[in-house]
């Protein structure tokens, strides 16, 4: 059996170690602002993070997860307060068809966290999600407006 907590709350797991977080997080747990996009780990739809960092879920067995912290794109807000980067996403109207940008939220989090005030360049080489809207322009604007919402919400 597998315990771990995903946002916030306690779970088990008790099936095939193999089967990808982003089955369980959809399927058993019935979460479903996580998306599927490649299923190869290449494109991003499915990122979340494990213990504070971002992964694909797609390709993240389950067996890897015995104790991990998972956070989706619904447990990132806190109480009824978006996190800054959702503010920023709202703020520059990001989204197009929408399938993209809960692993582009995800991803965007870790990149800040990583790189607090980042240059279009390594915003460029450090976030490699895809979207298929082409709304690369409004990510980068948006990016950058979050990382100035995080310097004054501290
Ligand atoms: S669905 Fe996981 S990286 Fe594309
Ligand atoms: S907004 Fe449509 S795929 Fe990114």
């Amino acid at each position: 059996m597998i315990a771990l907590t995903v946002n916030g709350n306690r779970m088990t797991f008790e099936g095939d170690d193999k089967m990808p977080l982003l089955w369980y997080l959809r399927e058993d747990v019935n979460l479903h602002g996580t998306k599927f996009g490649c299923g190869v780990g290449q494109c991003g739809a499915c990122t979340v993070h494990v213990d504070g960092q971002a992964f694909r879920s797609c390709v993240m067995p389950m067996g890897a997860l015995s104790g991990a912290e998972i956070t989706t794109i619904e447990g990132l807000a806190k109480m009824d307060e978006l996190h800054a980067v959702q503010k920023a996403w709202i703020e520059e109207d990001v989204a197009q068809c929408g399938y993209c940008q809960a692993g582009q939220i995800m991803a965007t989090v870790n990149l800040l966290k990583n790189i607090p005030n980042p240059t279009d360049k390594e915003i460029d080489e450090n976030h490699t999600n895809l979207c298929r809207c082409g709304t690369y322009d409004r990510i980068r604007k948006a990016i950058h407006r979050a990382a100035d919402l995080m310097k004054t919400e501290g």
